[in-house]
């Protein structure tokens, strides 16, 4: 018997019968940026095509991307003022917390909110974690940490996504959640995220880059692979209900072998620097946006990835349901 690969090609409506990877609406997941402030909707220079909302404008974004098919949503915000301890990032009124409730009134349960809990943000010397004597204090870190996720969720959010790298987060915000009766709520942590290169337009976004050092003493170094397996590992010991791994196309390796390794979901976050450079070469004539911006995101789900955070949710979901991937 003779077997021809190419029968399987053969038509379109074959080919899109028979592809081994399916992306579904479901689980796309848009990152916005949130700035205190009234009337804005700035573009993000470094990330074209993306803006800075107040919480009064946010809500129109929201509504198109839910049009689009997007109902998954991963909130960044970004104070007027900065302190040395992040105070915004579990101010009761802080703006993530204040956009959370706006939008939880104005859209109900058609939305699912995730936040981004992290200090860096917040904190004049942009650390994710606090900092004392130049060095980043881990376990001082993580009861505001607990007091940002629990204000988040309090607010209105659906899941909290500890993004600061800090040993022990999970553990600690499950037990806050726990404590004031929010059992039933996910954590998602950002379990295997590298020290990139790749976050660079986010930090110009967000005013979060380091006013001195780095982040390789809490981010993961490119190198190690392995080291992936135990933080995923350790933070589902904590409590963590899906992971996230970050980068993603640097990544396809540590999402392919965390498929392996765990069965709960694993997002994946497409982040500001995979979106920035696929936009310039795009915007340079060098290739083809739409094109690169499809075959990366089916190369993600192709590893492994259940869920995907990407700054093309919307762009992509119009190419889920005009047929073109999934
Ligand atoms: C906050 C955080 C960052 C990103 C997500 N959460 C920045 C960082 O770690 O420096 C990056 C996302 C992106 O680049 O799109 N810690």
């Amino acid at each position: 018997m003779k077997r021809r690969t190419r029968r399987l090609r053969s038509n379109e409506n074959i080919r899109h019968l028979t592809r081994e990877t399916r992306i579904s609406l479901n689980s796309l997941v848009y990152p916005i940026f949130v700035r205190e402030g009234r009337g804005i909707k700035e573009e993000i220079p470094s990330l074209p095509g993306q803006f800075r909302y107040s919480p009064d404008t946010v809500e129109t974004e929201i509504e198109a991307a839910l049009n689009a098919g997007v109902k998954s949503f991963l909130l960044f915000g970004i104070p007027e003022s900065k302190d040395d301890h992040g105070s915004g990032a579990y101010d009761k009124n802080g703006v993530v917390q204040e956009t959370i409730r706006k939008l939880r009134t104005a859209f109900g349960t058609d939305i699912c909110l995730i936040t981004d809990v992290c200090l860096c943000e917040y904190t004049t010397h942009g650390h994710c974690g606090l900092v004392t004597e130049n060095k980043i204090d881990n376990d001082c870190t993580l009861p505001l940490l607990a007091k940002t996720a629990l204000s988040h969720i309090q607010a209105g959010c659906d899941i909290v996504a500890p993004s600061g790298m800090m040993d022990g987060t999970v553990a600690a915000i499950r037990d806050s959640l726990d404590k004031f009766g929010y059992t039933n709520t996910p954590i998602m942590s950002y379990a295997a995220k590298y020290a990139s290169a790749f976050y660079g337009p986010f930090r110009d976004a967000a005013g979060s880059s380091p006013q001195f050092g780095d982040r390789k003493t809490y981010q993961m170094d490119f190198h190690n692979a392995r080291e992936a397996a135990n933080r995923i590992q350790s933070d589902i010991d904590e409590g963590a209900d899906i992971i996230i791994v970050k980068p993603a196309l640097s990544c396809l390796d540590i999402i392919s072998k965390a498929r392996g390794q765990v069965n709960v979901p694993i997002a994946t976050y497409s982040v500001s620097g995979e979106y920035a450079m696929m936009k310039a070469a795009a915007a340079a004539g060098y290739t083809d946006e739409y094109g690169i911006m499809c075959e990366s995101a089916v190369s993600i789900y192709r590893a492994g990835a259940d869920i995907l955070i990407t700054y093309f949710a919307v762009a992509l979901a119009e190419a889920i349901r005009k047929g073109d991937i999934g």
